[in-house]
Order: structure tokens, then sequence, then C-alpha cells
């Protein structure tokens, strides 16, 4: 892969949690537009990316290449790529290692060189790159093949592994992608399993969070672990959203929004800017958090930071009020896969509520925590003197 393009976790918006194949050009360039008057753009999200749909259905030109929708983007794909660019975002695009996507477009198997040469040509900036249509191919060699292609390039895209999880690309993805998809597919429901009719599940925040364990060692720097997209404002409580949020950015993964950027309430876009959560995800230690422990229907999660700072999140799992008293300065908290120690017996930290905005001591004094249901609370520790 080309390297550095990820040194932090990429954010942006994408356009499949909400729309799937119903995406145009309107609406891509009422979305760039809304990315930057409403914030999002400046709070860190750079990346647009049209995920499935984009193409036309039914094979390629006379070259051989892609056709991009003449009905969805009458003025054309390079019109569009061009708006995105004017508005000081980044642009990308979809595909599948198999012979179709998952909603039935052309693959790019085959074509893999073609398909990069394409991309680099248009100004594209970042591909994801689905799993569907791949019968009797092999996954490592399947992304191989496309990272050596894109890199073949020259220019600098972002490359986005979207494997599922089922042939454990944080073991191999980490030298060719950017981020690799961990799980099937995320659901804007707390902690639901959605069977699909076609016999696949999707899922609910807390059971991606929790579906893997052991794989934070590979997440990182320029490769990072992708908890999939964001359902944030997708018809969640404001609590489940905070939550969900929240823990993405403990979680150091991509944060690409999924929501109608047009429509969304002054709640949804002040969760999705909150520039304190987004400093967790965007840390330049880049490490991913990790749970430490279950205090009944709380959930402890730890997350390294820069300069000492540590973040300690209280998830409230249970649809019941939970109260717990929380005794900081017995504890030593040792971080399972890397150097780290968050050692309270011998040092004291301040306490930010993040959410709070507010100051709430330090950690000589027990925490009286009060979680509504499904919500969070999540403070940054910032060491004493
Ligand atoms: C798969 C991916 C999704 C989305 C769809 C598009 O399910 O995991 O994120 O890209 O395909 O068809």
């Amino acid at each position: 892969k080309i390297e550095n393009l990820a040194s932090l976790p990429p954010m942006g918006w994408n356009s499949w949690n909400t729309f799937e194949v119903h995406i145009n050009e309107q609406l891509v360039k009422e979305m760039a537009d809304k990315m930057v008057s409403s914030g999002m753009r400046d709070a860190g999200y750079t990346y647009l990316v049209l995920d499935d749909g984009w193409m036309k259905k039914d094979g390629r030109d006379s070259n051989g290449d892609l056709i991009p929708d003449p009905e969805k983007f009458p003025s054309g794909l390079q019109n569009l790529v061009d708006y995105v660019h004017s508005k000081g975002l980044k642009f990308g695009l979809y595909n599948s290692a198999g012979t179709q996507t998952c909603a039935g477009y052309p693959g790019t198997r085959g074509y893999e060189y073609q398909d990069a040469r394409f991309y680099a040509r248009h100004g594209v900036d970042f591909l994801k790159y689905d799993w569907c249509g791949t019968e009797g191919i092999q996954a490592k060699e399947a992304y191989t093949t496309m990272s050596k292609a894109l890199a073949q390039t020259g220019r600098n895209i972002v490359f986005s592994v979207c494997e599922w999880g089922d042939n454990q690309p944080w073991e191999w993805a980490e030298p060719l992608g950017h981020m690799w998809r961990i799980s099937g597919d995320i659901y804007p429901c707390f902690d639901c399993e959605h069977k699909h009719p076609t016999g696949w599940s999707s899922w609910g925040v807390l059971r991606i969070l929790n579906m893997r364990e052991n794989i934070r060692k590979y997440s990182g720097p320029d490769g990072w672990n992708d908890f999939d997209m964001l359902e944030v404002g997708n018809g969640m409580s404001a609590a489940q959203d905070r939550t969900h949020f929240t823990m993405w950015s403990m979680m150091s993964s991509p944060l690409f929004a999924g929501n109608d950027l047009r429509s969304m309430s002054a709640q949804t876009l002040s969760i999705l800017t909150d520039r304190d959560i987004i400093a967790l995800n965007q840390d330049p230690l880049g490490v991913q958090g990790f749970k430490w422990k279950t205090m009944g229907e709380v959930e402890i999660w730890v997350k390294p930071l820069a300069e000492r700072n540590f973040a300690v999140a209280f998830l409230n799992r249970s649809t019941q009020k939970q109260k717990i008293e929380f005794n900081w300065s017995r504890e030593i908290i040792k971080d399972p896969d890397f150097p780290y120690q968050l050692d309270l017996v011998q040092n004291t930290f301040r306490l930010r509520n993040l959410w709070k905005k507010r100051n709430e001591g330090s950690t000589r004094a027990k925490s009286v925590l009060e979680l509504e249901p499904h919500d969070v609370v999540v403070y940054r520790l910032i060491p004493e003197k």
C-alpha cells in the first residue's frame, strides 16, 4: 500500500447506511455542501464516499472501463469528483473483489489494474473494496492484487478492506490496506441481530463492539480495525447514539457518518462533531481501547492516550438505569497488549467528564455514576502536575 495515508483513523461520510443504491448527483452535491456548512468537514470528516450503486448495472464500456450510471450522474463522474474536491473534501468510491458487487453491479475481478487506473485518472482518493461475488478466490490474494494495482497508479488512494472478518483480515491486511472491517454489516439498533431473508445477519452497536476479542493489537496508525460505518442519527435514541459514537471513538475505528446530513437534528450534529470525543478517536497514540472489566451491567472500557492521558468509559448495556460507585484510587489497570499502565494507586489524575463538559474532581475521590439505559459516561484522565 501507499503508506502514511491514514496515520489517524479516516473520517468521512458514506452513502450506504441511509441511501443504499439510491444515490445521484444532486444528492451527493447537497451532501458535500452540508459537510461544509454544518461544520462536519472542519470537525475532521474529510472523505465523501459513494458506496454501491454508482455504476451502470450492465457491464463495462468497449474499453473495459466501469461506467458511472449516466442517469444518476448526468454531468458525469469527473464533474462530481471536481465538485467534491472544490469543497475541500476528498472523494471515495466502492467496488468488490468478486465478479459482482453486493448489490449486483459489475465487480472488479480480472480488471484490478484497469479499475485502479480508472480511479486514479478521475482523482479518486479512497476505495472501499468489498467481498461479494468471490466464490473460489482467496481473500488475501485478492486484496493483495488490488493493493498493488492501486499503489502502481502512484495516486494517494486510501484502501478500505471490506471483508467482514471471516478470513481474519487483521492478520494480513495491514501491509495492504489502511483499514479493514472486522464484522458483518452494522444495523441501526443498539443490541440486536437483524436476520435478512437471504440468510445473513447485520448487527447492533453492542454486538459489533463485543464481537472480537484479542484483535486490538493489530490496529494502529495506518491500519485500523474498522467497526463499520456510523448509524448516529438513523433512529436510535440520543443515549444510544452517544454510546455508539463514544465507543467507535474509544476503539479508534474509522468514523464514517451514514445519516442524511441534510435533515439531521441539532442533537445528531452535536454528537457527530463533539470535539472531545473525536479527540479520543484521533489521538496520536493510535491505540485501540479495551474492555477492562464488567461490573454488573456496566462495561468499563479504557483507552491509552498521548501524554499519559487515558480515557475511561462506563457503558450501561442494560435497559435499566444503573448506579455504581467507583473507587479510582484502588485500581492499577494494565493494558493487556501494549506497554501502558494506568496506576491509580501511585498517581492521581484530573477527571474531565467529556459529554457533560465539566471537571469532576480527581481520582483521589470516589465517583458515583448514574447511568441512563444504554448511555455512557466517559472521562479523560489528565495527570496531575
Ligand atoms: C456489503 C458491505 C456494506 C455495503 C454493501 C453494499 O454488505 O459490507 O458496507 O457496502 O455491501 O452493497
